[in-house]
């Protein structure tokens, strides 16, 4: 996983909760209160982490930078983005600064520690990778409510969430202006931590992926959905007919109800059969059907051979998912 989520230094919280209750609590609550495999905790405390130093305040983005020459590049982005463009309503004053994430500067940029040092006290700032996943989400999360983001109300119990990924484990926002990933770079970040997924997606029979024609975000929704799986539609008759209409039907004759569950015979991402399928022909059948010699079928029997077992089943029984067609016999055969 991700650097930053082993044990969180609590230097700062600590100095928060002192703060607001005694000075003595500093030592004993340093480094060790909260351990590496970590409990959920209130909300609140999470809340305080991104606080800051009490003693500091807020000096701008202007003497920020000032102080600090080495984080130009920074602000050049930042001022480029969405997030620098965005603007007080009616106050031309930016929304979004350096002081909004990492807290107040002033004692980072504080006269004394410059001259002796020659740079500012990073140490001063809100230390955003070392605190819990939770805690770095909620950052962004003051913001980012589900009124902007509808998914985001899904948040908190998708499978990201609760596997302390947070959001600036996915959007490393001074990289560049761009705050999120587009087209393929999506499926490159998704990779970054599935690796297995990457090895399904280069099987002889896949989706598109490697082309470039498809994304992860297709089907998934890294910010969580509600369904299991992080999948976009609350079942796969759903969500695969989104792009696969004559597969789900409806059909006069169906394939009984085992169509509703695509993977009951597809694989979802790649598979090294045909047309993604979990087994090859007959044994994909067989799991389910005794197969049968050439009773009755319009093509038999052949010459010479009597009884012969059909293995490739689709040959006439082509309309695997599903037919408004009545075959030879009582049933539809789903062969035309
Ligand atoms: C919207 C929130 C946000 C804003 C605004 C923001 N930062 Fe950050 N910053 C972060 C996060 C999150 C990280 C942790 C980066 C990571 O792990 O990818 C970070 C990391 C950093 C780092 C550490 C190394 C690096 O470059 O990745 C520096 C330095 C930094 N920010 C400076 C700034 C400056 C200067 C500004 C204002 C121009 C600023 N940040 C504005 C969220 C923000
Ligand atoms: C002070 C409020 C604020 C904070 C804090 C904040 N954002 Fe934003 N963010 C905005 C606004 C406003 C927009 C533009 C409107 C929108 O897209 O919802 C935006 C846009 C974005 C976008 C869309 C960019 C695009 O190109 O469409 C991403 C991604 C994003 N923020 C990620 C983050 C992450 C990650 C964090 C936490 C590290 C964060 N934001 C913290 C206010 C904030
Ligand atoms: C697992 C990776 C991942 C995580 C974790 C993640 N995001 Fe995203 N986010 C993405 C990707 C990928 C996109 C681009 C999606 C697209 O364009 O289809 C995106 C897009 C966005 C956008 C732009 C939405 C839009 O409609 O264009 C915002 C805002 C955003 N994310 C905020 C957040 C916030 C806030 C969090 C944490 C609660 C978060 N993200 C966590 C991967 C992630
Ligand atoms: C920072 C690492 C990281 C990134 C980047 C990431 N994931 Fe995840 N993802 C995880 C972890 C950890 C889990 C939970 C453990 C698991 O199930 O593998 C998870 C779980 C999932 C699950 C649920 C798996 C299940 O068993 O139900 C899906 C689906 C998923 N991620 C899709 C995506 C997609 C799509 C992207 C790209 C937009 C993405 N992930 C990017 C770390 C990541
Ligand atoms: C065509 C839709 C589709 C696309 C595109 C897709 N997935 Fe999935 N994915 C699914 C479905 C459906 C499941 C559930 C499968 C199951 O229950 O067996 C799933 C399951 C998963 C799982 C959990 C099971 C596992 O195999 O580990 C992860 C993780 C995952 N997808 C990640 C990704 C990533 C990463 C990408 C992009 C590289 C991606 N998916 C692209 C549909 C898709
Ligand atoms: C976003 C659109 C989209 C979604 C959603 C989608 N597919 Fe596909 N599917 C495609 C595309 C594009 C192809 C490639 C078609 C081609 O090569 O002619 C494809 C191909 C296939 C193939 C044939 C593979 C081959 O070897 O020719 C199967 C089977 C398949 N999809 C099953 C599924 C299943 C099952 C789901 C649901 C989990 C699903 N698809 C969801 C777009 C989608
Ligand atoms: C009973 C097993 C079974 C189930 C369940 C099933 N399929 Fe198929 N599917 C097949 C077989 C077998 C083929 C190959 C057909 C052939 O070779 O004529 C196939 C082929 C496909 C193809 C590629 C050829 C084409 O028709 O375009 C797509 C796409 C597809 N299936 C989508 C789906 C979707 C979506 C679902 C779920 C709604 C689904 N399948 C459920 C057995 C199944
Ligand atoms: C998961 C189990 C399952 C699998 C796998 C499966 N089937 Fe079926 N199939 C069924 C069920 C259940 C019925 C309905 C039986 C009934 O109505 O008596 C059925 C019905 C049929 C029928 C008769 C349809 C009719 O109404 O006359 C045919 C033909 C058939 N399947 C062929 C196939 C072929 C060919 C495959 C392999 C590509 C296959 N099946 C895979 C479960 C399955
Ligand atoms: C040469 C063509 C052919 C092949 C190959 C074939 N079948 Fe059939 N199958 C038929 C015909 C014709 C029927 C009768 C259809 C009807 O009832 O309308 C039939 C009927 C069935 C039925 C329905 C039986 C019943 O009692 O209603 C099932 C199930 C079935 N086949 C499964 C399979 C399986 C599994 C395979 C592969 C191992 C297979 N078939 C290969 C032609 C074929």
């Amino acid at each position: 996983m991700t650097a930053g989520r082993k044990g969180m230094r609590c230097i700062r919280t600590a100095a928060i909760l002192a703060a607001a209750t005694l000075v003595l609590a500093v030592s004993v609550l340093s480094c060790s209160t909260l351990k590496t495999s970590r409990p959920l905790v209130p909300m609140r405390e999470y809340e305080k982490m991104l606080v800051g130093s009490l003693f500091a305040d807020y000096v701008g983005n202007e003497n920020c930078l000032k102080a600090c020459h080495v984080h130009d590049r920074n602000a050049a982005f930042l001022e480029k983005s969405v997030h620098g463009q965005q603007r007080v309503e009616g106050t031309g004053v930016p929304l979004v600064n350096c002081e909004t994430c990492h807290g107040p500067g002033s004692e980072a940029v504080s006269a004394d520690y410059i001259n002796q040092n020659n740079q500012c006290d990073t140490s001063k700032f809100i230390p955003i990778r070392e605190l819990p996943a939770a805690a770095q989400s909620l950052l962004c999360l003051k913001c980012h409510s589900a009124y902007s983001m509808v998914n985001v109300q899904f948040w908190q119990n998708s499978e990201h969430a609760m596997a302390e990924v947070s959001c600036p484990d996915c959007h490393k926002l001074h990289e560049g202006t761009r705050q999120k990933k587009q087209g393929r770079e999506i499926n490159d970040l998704c990779y970054s931590c599935h690796e297995g997924v990457r090895s399904q997606f280069s099987l002889v029979s896949r989706h598109p992926l490697p082309e470039g024609l498809m994304l992860c975000s297709d089907c998934h929704d890294p910010h969580g959905t509600g369904n299991p799986g992080l999948l976009i539609a609350a079942d796969e008759k759903t969500l695969c007919g989104n792009c696969h209409a004559q597969a789900i039907g409806p059909y006069t004759f169906e394939h009984a109800d085992v169509t509703d569950e695509c993977i009951t015979c597809h694989r979802v991402h790649g598979s090294m059969f045909a047309d993604m399928l979990n087994y090859q022909e007959p044994f994909l059948c067989l799991q389910c059907h005794t197969g049968h010699t050439d009773f009755g079928s319009p093509s038999a029997p052949r010459a010479g051979v009597k009884q012969a077992f059909y293995t490739r089943c689709t040959n006439c029984h082509s309309q695997i998912h599903g037919t408004d067609t009545r075959g030879p016999h009582p049933g539809s055969g789903l062969t035309q």
